[in-house]
C-alpha cells in the first residue's frame, strides 16, 4: 500500500464471493461496463473502477505516466475496500492495466479477462499519434481531439441499427479531462510489451474480442491466448460475431457470458 487516493468504484452488480474488478477503456469511464455487468450470471458482484485521470477519479499531480501507477491505484483502492483477491477484466487501455496488475501483483489477480485488447507494445506510428493527441488536448484544453473515436470503435452493424452507442460514447468522452486524456494517452505510450506476463500466469484467462475490432483485432487475441496457454493455464479465446472494439457495449450478453464464465472457472480451480 502507497497512501495513494483511493479511485471511484462502483459495485455495479451486486453480488458476493470473488469479484469481477472492471476496468475501462480509453477515452472512457466505467459507465460503459454498465450494461454487461448487469448481463452477468446472478450472484456475480462486479466492481466498476474509474482509472486514474478518467470519470470521477483524480490524477495524482505527482505521478509520471504510466500505467503501472494506474494499476498500483487500482490494487490499493480495492484492497482498501477489503478485497483481497479478484479476477481482473480490461478493455483494452483496461487490459493493459489488468496486466500491469498481473505482473506486478500476481497473487491479487486470480484470473484475467482480457477485452478487445492486445499485450504488445505501440510502434512507432502509434506512440508519436499519441504524444500528438496528447499535446493538443492539453493545448487547447478540450477534448475534441479524440471526440472522433466512436465511429472506429463500432462494427458496421453497431454502427447501422445500434444508432444510440455513438451519442452515448460521444457523451461519456466529453465528460473526460483534457489534463486526464493527455496523461493516460503518455502512460500507454509508455508502457512494455506484457506478453511475457501471459506465459507465466498461472490462473484462468479469457480472451474475447468483437469481430470487426480495428484496434484490437483479432490476430492480437490469438497472440494473448497462445501466450496464455504456452503458460499453461486454463485459457478461452471467444470471438464475438457483429461487434467491434466495444464488445461489452455493443453485445453485453456475449461478454457478459464469457465472463460468467471465467468466474466460475476461477472458482472450480
Ligand atoms: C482503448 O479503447 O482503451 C484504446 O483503444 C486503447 C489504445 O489507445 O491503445
Amino acid at each position: 500500500m502507497t497512501g495513494n487516493t483511493p479511485l471511484n468504484t462502483v459495485d455495479l452488480r451486486v453480488g458476493g464471493g470473488l469479484p469481477l474488478v472492471l476496468l475501462h477503456g480509453f477515452p472512457l469511464d466505467l459507465r460503459m461496463w454498465a450494461t454487461c455487468a448487469a448481463a452477468l450470471a446472478p450472484g456475480i458482484r462486479a466492481i466498476g473502477v474509474d482509472l486514474p485521470g478518467a470519470g470521477h477519479s483524480d490524477l495524482d499531480p505527482g505521478a509520471a505516466p504510466a500505467l503501472e501507477h494506474s494499476a498500483e491505484r487500482v490494487h490499493d483502492t480495492l484492497r482498501g475496500l477489503g478485497v483481497g483477491n479478484a479476477i481482473v477484466v480490461g478493455l483494452s487501455m483496461g487490459g493493459y492495466v489488468a496486466l500491469a496488475l498481473a505482473d506486478l501483483y500476481p497473487g491479487f489477480v486470480a484470473g484475467l479477462g482480457l477485452v478487445d485488447t492486445k499485450s504488445t507494445a505501440d510502434g512507432t506510428e502509434a506512440l508519436a499519434n499519441r504524444h500528438r493527441i496528447a499535446g493538443t488536448v492539453e493545448r487547447d484544453q478540450t477534448v475534441d481531439a479524440v471526440l472522433g473515436m466512436p465511429a472506429a470503435l463500432l462494427s458496421a452493424r453497431s454502427l447501422a441499427e445500434r444508432r444510440t452507442l455513438v451519442p452515448t460514447l460521444e457523451a461519456w468522452i466529453r465528460a473526460q479531462s483534457p489534463a486526464g486524456v493527455a496523461w493516460v494517452q503518455r502512460a500507454m505510450a509508455a508502457r512494455p510489451d506484457r506478453t511475457a506476463v501471459l506465459e507465466k500466469y498461472e490462473a484462468p484467462v479469457a480472451v474475447v474480442v468483437g469481430v470487426e475490432d480495428k484496434l484490437a483485432p483479432l490476430d492480437q487475441a490469438e497472440h494473448m491466448a497462445a501466450a496464455a496457454t504456452r503458460g499453461g493455464g486454463d485459457v478461452t479465446l471467444t470471438a464475438v460475431p457483429d461487434a467491434g472494439h466495444m464488445a461489452p457495449v455493443e453485445d453485453p450478453a456475449a461478454v457478459a457470458g464469457a465472463l460468467s464464465l471465467l468466474h466460475e472457472r476461477v472458482c472450480a480451480a
